[in-house]
């Protein structure tokens, strides 16, 4: 089993705020995200900048495209990202075409639950999702748990790499032990601690301790 990567969700409020945090956490950390949040705000420029600061991690663009695959993965690709997201509900076509042009992660919000349709996306050589709880229904009380496991468990059995976040913490990763997690994503449990370099630490030693 391979270790789960760690991936760091920088949805600040502008760039300098997430080339700080990047700065204090890029040797603990896989991936660098430039967080939907962030791309509303300062769009490429920030994919720009992160590309600069960090020449040699993975760079993910969390743009959540719904169209134009092609234009947009183009654009993600020319601003230094690897990866870019394209939400569930896009068409067929808009992920192929953004494919050709960067490595798609498909994020999953409502809906996604149709495995033929997830089938397809494996069919067309797009093998990451997020599985996702989405930050509003956090914020309504949705918590991490059992049904949570079993579908990520169940697109991993497709053949997914699958990612997860939506408000993570430390404490969530034993949850998952034994399973084939591709990365975990958190956002504000290292971008808002008084030490994000410790907070990043703090995910990469659990994932040290429960997939050894
Ligand atoms: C928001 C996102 C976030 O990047 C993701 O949920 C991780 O952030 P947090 O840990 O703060 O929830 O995709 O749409």
């Amino acid at each position: 089993m391979t270790k789960p990567m760690l991936q760091v969700a920088l949805d600040t409020d502008d760039t300098a705020t997430a080339l700080n945090v990047a700065r204090q956490v890029s040797d603990v950390v896989d991936v660098i995200e430039a967080g939907t949040l962030l791309v509303y705000q300062d769009g490429m420029d920030a994919v720009r900048n992160l590309r600069a600061l960090v020449p040699d991690k993975i760079l993910l663009a969390d743009v959540k495209d719904a169209d134009a695959g092609g234009h947009i993965g183009k654009v993600c690709k020319e601003a230094g990202a690897d990866w870019m997201t394209c939400i569930n509900a896009a068409t067929l076509p808009t992920m192929i075409n953004a494919q050709k042009e960067i490595e798609v992660q498909v994020e999953l919000y409502e809906g996604w639950d149709n495995m033929e349709r997830a089938q397809q996306w494996l069919d067309n050589g797009i093998t990451q999702v997020v599985y996702h709880q989405s930050r509003d229904a956090k914020f309504a009380g949705q918590t991490w748990g059992e049904h949570d496991l079993q579908e990520v468990k169940k697109l991993i059995n497709m053949g997914f790499k699958v990612s997860v976040t939506g408000g993570v913490k430390p404490e969530v990763l034993k949850l998952f032990e034994g399973v084939d997690v591709y990365t975990f994503i958190a956002g504000r449990a290292i971008t808002n601690a008084d030490d994000p370099h410790a907070a990043a630490q703090s995910f990469r030693d659990e994932i040290n301790r429960i997939w050894k």
